[in-house]
């Protein structure tokens, strides 16, 4: 696994308690996520130049990454979201997610890159990328920014990915513990009190 080197919680930056409370350590800081943000976009810039492509996200953890990747762009696309609901936990567990948002673009015929902050069991990305083929775009890219493998239910090929997450409950950049933290500019361990006293299934 990449995410090897880590600070303690001691060295989190600036002196921000409210923010950084239950954060046990900096898994990527700041300066490593803006690095890697940067490679992808990079990669992208390259891959689409001339193709005008449809960038869409999946709300509402995406937003920080989305934000950060489209500004590090050198070529023009443009932006759409897409947002999902879960019926039941259980009905996740077999894929079945709601859309509660659909897009305000057609797509078809259109090069799509399709943006995730976080894939995990692959359930999710498996239920829209099926959505979004059946509109038959010109080409169809998936662009994750951190990738639970070690969760994965479904192999999904991902062509642009940026940080493995170890088999912890990770936030900050836009991941979530109950709506906590996404604000966090790095990426950070939760610490297990936090966890064990307030406990959810929703890694993301
Ligand atoms: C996250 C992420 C994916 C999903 C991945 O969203 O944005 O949509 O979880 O999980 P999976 O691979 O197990 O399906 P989440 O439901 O946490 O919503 P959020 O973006 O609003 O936090």
């Amino acid at each position: 696994m990449k995410n090897k080197r880590s600070s303690p919680v001691d060295e989190l930056p600036g002196d921000h308690p409210e923010l950084t409370s239950g954060i046990r350590q900096v898994l990527y800081t700041e300066e490593q996520i803006r690095q890697q943000v940067a490679a992808l976009a990079q990669a992208i810039s390259r891959d689409y130049t001339g193709r005008n492509p449809l960038i869409i996200g999946v709300l509402k953890g995406v937003v920080f990454f989305m934000a950060d990747l489209l500004r590090a762009l050198t070529i023009s696309a443009e932006v759409d979201f897409i947002a999902v609901s879960s019926y039941t936990s259980e009905a996740r567990e077999r894929g079945m997610v709601r859309l509660v948002k659909d897009l305000e673009t057609p797509i078809s015929g259109r090069h799509v890159l399709f943006i995730e902050d976080v894939i995990d069991t692959g359930l999710t990305l498996h239920y829209l990328l099926q959505n979004l083929r059946a509109r038959q775009p010109a080409s169809l890219e998936v662009c994750v920014l951190f990738d639970k493998s070690s969760s994965r239910l479904l192999n999904i090929p991902i062509k642009y990915k940026g940080f493995d997450l170890p088999p912890y409950f990770v936030v900050g950049y836009g991941l979530d513990f109950r709506e906590k933290y996404r604000n966090l500019p790095f990426v950070g361990l939760l610490s297990p009190e936090v966890f064990e006293n307030n406990k959810t299934t929703n890694q993301g």
